[in-house]
């Protein structure tokens, strides 16, 4: 999916280049967790994309005969931390966008949601950025082939971050090779909404914040500790079995299937860090009470709630629409108190 691009066109020199564009945050029901490859995946991972979670970007380009300069803002700041990250990106891009060999190019992120909230920006705001970056390549060559273009941001976006190629879609997205869906692969994610049960098509994540400092360990050093990890293959068979049940679960509106995957795979996760070496505790001690508290409620209600975490204590709490009325009150009495601040996020999926 290499784009062809000679030369810059009159278009591009002495004309600054403005774009902007949007993209969601998104929550895994199957983990990708473990890189080969060009940041590929281990195993395929099934998620889908917030609502309210988003990060917007603003790009602009001027051409000149330089090697590129790169400007990053974060909310209106200079954040140098990020611009290692965008280095590399930039550097792997240049292969589908050549604009990146040279010029200026300064990008400026806004999150909608709290640093605090434990929610995982790299993966929108690559999406975001890799979003923008092929609309300056349109800008600057109107003849770009943009066929396969949402396969083609996927794929890019990828390179930033690997969970970040399920942000450029809406809803459920597929992202890692299965004999189970014809379409599916390494290289960037696909759409899986026409497999989903309208069930799962007004989804709600309710984010407890319970604890809102730093993560203690970034996902991508956690990527590498399992490339030695002693579990590493029976990680990647149950990460295909849930990815088997869960399409399963799909297909038949079964939530129960449904919840066992999503808690299955949120608590092997932890595990797998556990077991790591070295090893690490993401959990704190109010994300195992809030579960007590979830199942206990789930048993005594006998409504479909279930849940899942990311690499950090924070818990999402996933539920059909319909049941807020009584799952919100059972929330705000029950597990609010957990929250460092009493901080909750309340965001579903987002869909076209
Ligand atoms: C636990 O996509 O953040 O959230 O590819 O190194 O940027 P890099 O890692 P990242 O890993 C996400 C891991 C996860 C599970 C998931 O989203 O599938």
């Amino acid at each position: 999916m290499t784009l062809s691009f000679s030369d810059m066109t009159e278009y591009a020199i002495n004309k600054e280049i403005t774009v902007s564009a949007s993209a969601p945050s998104n929550i895994a029901i199957v983990k990708y967790w473990g890189k080969k490859g060009t940041q590929e995946p281990v195993n395929p991972s099934i998620s889908f994309t917030l609502s309210k979670a988003r990060t917007n970007t603003n790009i602009s380009y001027l051409y000149n005969k330089e090697s590129l300069s790169l400007h990053f803002l974060f909310e209106g700041k200079s954040k140098s931390s990020f611009l290692p990250k965008l280095e590399q990106l930039t550097e792997k891009l240049k292969h589908y966008l050549p604009f990146l060999n040279s010029g200026q190019l300064k990008i400026e992120s806004t999150n909608s949601f709290p640093h605090s909230s434990g929610i995982a920006s790299s993966a929108s705001s690559m999406a975001s950025i890799a979003k923008s970056l092929f609309e300056i390549q349109k800008q600057i060559k109107p003849d770009t082939n943009t066929e396969n273009e949402s396969f083609l941001i996927s794929e890019m976006a990828r390179l930033g971050s690997g969970s970040a190629c399920r942000s450029t879609n809406q809803g459920w997205v597929m992202w890692g090779k299965t004999q189970l869906k014809k379409e599916s692969n390494d290289r960037y994610g696909i759409s899986i909404n026409e497999d989903v049960h309208p069930l799962f098509n007004d989804i709600q994540d309710s984010i407890l914040v319970i604890r809102n400092g730093a993560k203690a360990v970034s996902s991508t050093v956690g990527h590498q500790l399992m490339n030695n990890h002693p579990y590493r293959e029976g990680r990647i068979k149950q990460a295909n079995d849930n990815i088997k049940k869960l399409l399963t679960a799909f297909k038949d509106g079964d939530f129960i299937n449904f919840a066992q995957v999503c808690e299955e795979e949120a608590l092997s996760l932890h595990a797998l860090m556990m077991s790591s070496s070295p090893a690490y505790t993401l959990m704190a001690p109010e994300s195992l009470r809030a579960i007590k508290r979830i199942k206990k409620f789930r048993e005594h209600q006998h409504v479909p709630i279930t849940f899942t975490l990311d690499a950090g204590p924070n818990i999402h709490l996933i539920y059909p629409k319909k049941y807020s009325k009584i799952i919100v009150p059972f929330i705000k009495e029950h597990l609010e108190p957990l929250c460092e601040n009493k901080e909750i996020i309340f965001d579903h999926i987002s869909v076209k």
